[in-house]
């Protein structure tokens, strides 16, 4: 599905020195798979998710999708070719409802209110209290992450790209985000999912564990393989610890 290949990523820092924050990484993605991305924070991950869709482009490198060759795409040509973004910060997005917002990202204008609503039933919102409100500050966080989480749900992309889910929201409202990842883990057909986090209770849901810490993959493999060894440090927070 993804392939990143020798991707380096550099910006001038503040005294134009250049400072490359994404050192030659090579990663693949296969088709059907729950991949976590997690290590220190500053090691380079969210710069990554920007890399793969397309927010920023690589210094030298490729990224391929399915093959092709998309390093030079924009984000919108990426959105079309499948592939999904979700930001640490949720977007507000001012006179728009809830429910236009779910119609847009299903590129379906008419879409019933009904067809909407089991989106957010699927984020654990209750729809009707919700469908029509305004998608402004009035919206908690949590509140926010879970419509921004229907609209990925209701984009159905190939590869959806979660830049830590958790940011933000409460304890309560994380063990109900839990279940809806662990739900997308099941409902996998022909599409692939990359989440970044520091859970515990995420990192257990994940076919694969990537580490990575200055801008370089430092372990890649199996949630069986890498999890055991993460246990207890920073980049496996235990959710309780973390969001009191
Ligand atoms: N545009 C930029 N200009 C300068 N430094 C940046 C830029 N983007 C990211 N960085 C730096 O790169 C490092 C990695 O950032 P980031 O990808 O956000 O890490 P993570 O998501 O793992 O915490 C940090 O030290 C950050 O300050
Ligand atoms: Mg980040």
């Amino acid at each position: 599905m993804l392939e990143l290949r020798n991707v380096s990523f550099e910006v001038n820092d503040e005294n134009d020195q250049n400072k490359e924050i994404i050192h030659d990484l090579s990663l693949t993605v296969d088709d059907h798979r729950f991949v976590v991305i997690t290590g220190p924070n500053g090691g380079g991950k969210s710069t990554l998710a920007r890399l793969i869709a397309g927010i920023e482009q690589p210094t030298s490198g490729q990224i391929l999708m399915d093959g092709i060759d998309i390093t030079n795409k924009s984000i919108t040509e990426r959105a079309q070719m499948g592939i999904s973004f979700a930001f640490q910060q949720p977007v507000r997005f001012k006179g728009l409802q809830v429910l236009d917002l779910i119609r847009l990202a299903a590129q379906d204008k008419t879409m019933a209110p009904g067809a909407a609503c089991e989106y957010l039933s699927a984020v654990g919102l209750c729809a009707k209290d919700y469908i029509n409100r305004e998608v402004n500050a009035s919206l908690s966080g949590g509140e926010l992450k879970r419509i921004e989480i229907a609209t990925v749900l209701a984009r159905k992309t190939r590869l959806s790209v979660f830049d830590e889910p958790e940011a933000g929201i409460d304890l309560w409202s994380f063990q109900n985000l839990t279940r809806i990842f662990e739900k997308m883990r099941e409902d996998i057909t022909d599409s692939s999912i990359i989440i970044i986090s520091h859970q515990e209770r995420i990192l257990e849901i994940a076919d694969e564990i990537v580490v990575l810490a200055n801008g370089t993959i430092k372990q890649h493999g199996t949630k069986d393989e890498v999890l055991p060894g993460l246990i207890g440090t920073e980049s496996a927070v235990n959710a309780c610890e973390r969001l009191m």
